[in-house]
This record gives C-alpha cells, sequence and structure tokens, in this order.
C-alpha cells in the first residue's frame, strides 16, 4: 500500500514536473542563424531569460516553410507566448490566424509584419528599431566626414564637389533594407550635398554577397570610388574585404591599424554595431556604423514576455508600448573618434 503511494506521487510529480515544463518554454523562432546580426540579437535574449521560464531557440534557416511547419508544432505544445522573428514579414498573417486559434499571444521581432496583420489580435505585439532613424543617423555621420556641403573637404577625391558612391542594400522587401536605401540618400540630398549614385547593389544582408558585389564593382567604378553605404554592417564587411584584397586600403606601415590620414583608405559606412563591425572600426577599416541596439531589443522582449507569463498589465513594462502593439527601440551613432 504505502508502495502504491510512492509510485502515486512519483507518477504525479513527473506529470506536473512535464506539464511544467511545457508550459513554461518559449519558442524563440530566429529567421536564419546565420546572420550574424540575429545571432547576436538572440544570444542577447537568451543571455537575459530569468529563472521563472526557459526560452528555447530555433533556426528557421531563410525559409517560411520551415518556420511554418515549427509552428504548427509548437503551438500544439501550447507556449505561453511566442516570439517570432519572420522570415517572410508577409508570412505574418497566416501566423497571427493560428496563434490567434489557440489562444497564444505572439511577440514579432526585427521583421515588421504588416499593420494590418499586427491588428488582426490584441495579443500580437512587435519589438523592433524605426529604420528611417538608422538612416538618419548614418547620413550624419557621412556628412560630418566630408564636412561642408559646398567645399567637401579631402575625403571629396576628385575635388568635383560630388560624393561617389557604391550603396550595398539588403533584402529586396525587407522594411529596414527599403527605409534605409531611399532615407539615407534623400538626408543627404536635402541637406545640400550632391550624390552620385554610381550602383546599387542587392546584396541581402550577407557579407559573401557583399564582397563578391564588390570584387566585380571595383575594377569598373573603383577608380570614381569615394563611399560605400551599406545597409548593414554584414555586407559593409564583405566590402572591405575585397577593398583590401584590390588594396584600396593599405597597412603601410603594418602596424594592423589604417591611418585615415597617412594610409590609402575608402570610407564604409555600415549599420547595426555587431562585434566584428567594432573591431573594424577600431582598426580604422570600417568608418563608422549605427548601432541596431539588440540589447535593448533583447531587455523590452524578456519584459514583456515575463509580464504576458505572469497576466501583468503589458503597460507597465519599463519600455513604451505605442497603441498596445509596438515598442520603438532607438539607434545610436558609433565612429572612433567619439567613442
Ligand atoms: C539588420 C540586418 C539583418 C536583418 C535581418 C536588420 O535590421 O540590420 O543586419 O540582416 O535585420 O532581418
Amino acid at each position: 500500500m504505502r508502495r502504491n503511494n510512492i509510485v502515486l506521487l512519483l507518477i504525479i510529480i513527473a506529470f506536473l514536473g512535464g506539464c511544467k515544463s511545457k508550459n513554461n518554454v518559449v519558442p524563440l523562432l530566429i529567421y536564419n542563424d546565420a546572420d550574424p546580426y540575429m545571432e547576436e540579437f538572440r544570444d542577447n535574449i537568451l543571455e537575459r531569460t530569468p529563472d521563472e521560464y526557459s526560452i528555447e531557440a530555433y533556426d528557421s534557416q531563410n525559409s517560411q516553410i520551415i518556420q511554418n511547419e515549427f509552428i504548427e508544432n509548437l503551438l500544439k505544445e501550447e507556449p505561453p507566448v511566442m516570439i517570432i522573428n519572420p522570415v517572410d514579414r508577409l508570412g505574418a498573417y497566416t501566423i497571427v490566424l493560428k496563434a490567434k486559434e489557440v489562444n497564444v499571444p505572439v511577440i514579432f521581432i526585427n521583421r515588421e509584419p504588416l499593420e494590418e496583420d499586427l491588428y488582426l489580435w490584441d495579443q500580437v505585439y512587435y519589438v523592433g528599431a524605426p529604420a528611417e532613424r538608422s538612416a538618419e543617423l548614418q547620413s550624419e555621420i557621412i556628412m560630418e566626414l566630408f564636412g561642408d556641403s559646398n567645399a567637401l573637404g579631402v575625403n571629396d577625391l576628385n575635388g568635383d564637389n560630388i560624393i561617389q558612391v557604391i550603396l550595398l542594400k539588403g533584402e529586396q522587401g525587407h522594411q529596414d533594407a527599403e527605409t534605409r536605401t531611399e532615407v539615407v540618400m534623400n538626408e543627404l540630398e536635402t541637406n545640400g550635398y550632391e550624390v552620385e549614385i554610381l550602383v546599387i547593389e542587392i546584396a541581402n544582408w550577407k557579407t559573401s554577397e557583399g564582397y563578391e558585389a564588390m570584387m566585380e564593382l571595383l575594377p569598373i567604378y573603383g577608380e570614381q570610388l569615394e563611399l560605400v553605404i551599406s545597409n548593414n554592417d554584414a555586407m559593409a564587411i564583405g566590402a572591405i574585404q575585397a577593398l583590401m584584397e584590390l588594396e584600396y586600403f593599405q597597412d603601410l606601415d603594418n602596424d594592423g591599424f589604417i591611418d585615415h590620414e597617412t594610409e590609402p583608405w575608402i570610407p564604409v559606412v555600415g549599420i547595426d554595431g555587431i562585434t566584428e563591425a567594432l573591431e573594424l572600426i577600431t582598426s580604422g577599416y570600417l568608418y563608422g556604423t549605427v548601432i541596431n541596439d539588440s540589447e535593448s531589443m533583447a531587455e523590452a522582449i524578456i519584459e514583456l514576455t515575463t509580464a504576458i507569463i505572469n497576466g501583468d498589465d503589458v503597460n507597465t513594462i519599463s519600455y513604451i508600448l505605442i497603441d498596445n502593439k509596438y515598442i520603438w527601440v532607438d539607434y545610436k551613432k558609433y565612429v572612433l573618434d567619439e567613442n
């Protein structure tokens, strides 16, 4: 009898334990783990997970089909909330409808769904950074570098008072790629800078594509080139690799640092502030970047997740939740002189 009781107790404990872990695991679906920015973003979220619940990350491998399969299976386990970085932001429509059916709140991150999809249900949120602002700050870095728009400084290599640019664009249709490209150009022009776009090349946020694009473009446009504007750091890093290989950067004294006064260089500006980019700024290869603050976004995501799990009012967290939907985290400029 006594033994039976113990067995029963063990079964109950195992059952409760099972339920607890099941309901306490928050899935985090990243669009592609091979994206260095998202890798850092994911780690920033995981590092901040409080003891009360756990977060399990999934790599959607840049496939909305794979991500949808994950979501379908995970929803069956009734997680308390899901954090989703959609592969295709238009895929959010279906995701919201499925989650709503089983009453699982969704926090979208980084790839902004259409407004109408976010408003399909009141338990859907978006945490991101305002793309326009990143381009404004990127244009400020460029303006500060080139100086007076009527009399550009030494970085106007051919002295024609026009900035000759190669622009590396992120993935077509991504809100950040479209807005950053348009706004950085508009900002420079409205501030009186004359810019000649030698070419805009889509390099899909990737270092490898940034490198390949530049290896093709430099033999054609290299002599005119005065500035590389990149929609993100990963592509900027690819551009720098090509510029190094074709000797547009030359570390003449081999001190591991490009001296902008005395050594050949071409300004490259990125966005994100990933670790490798910050190192390249320190060594003078990347001129500047705009921090796409995934640490603060991770904090906001954790606070929102915790509030949802605890059934607290989501408006009481320390980040402003606009219209019960949006949390916007601001960008920051980062260049060597300021740090
Ligand atoms: C980042 C890119 C990243 C993309 C992924 C953007 O906000 O700047 O580096 O590849 O998000 O969705």
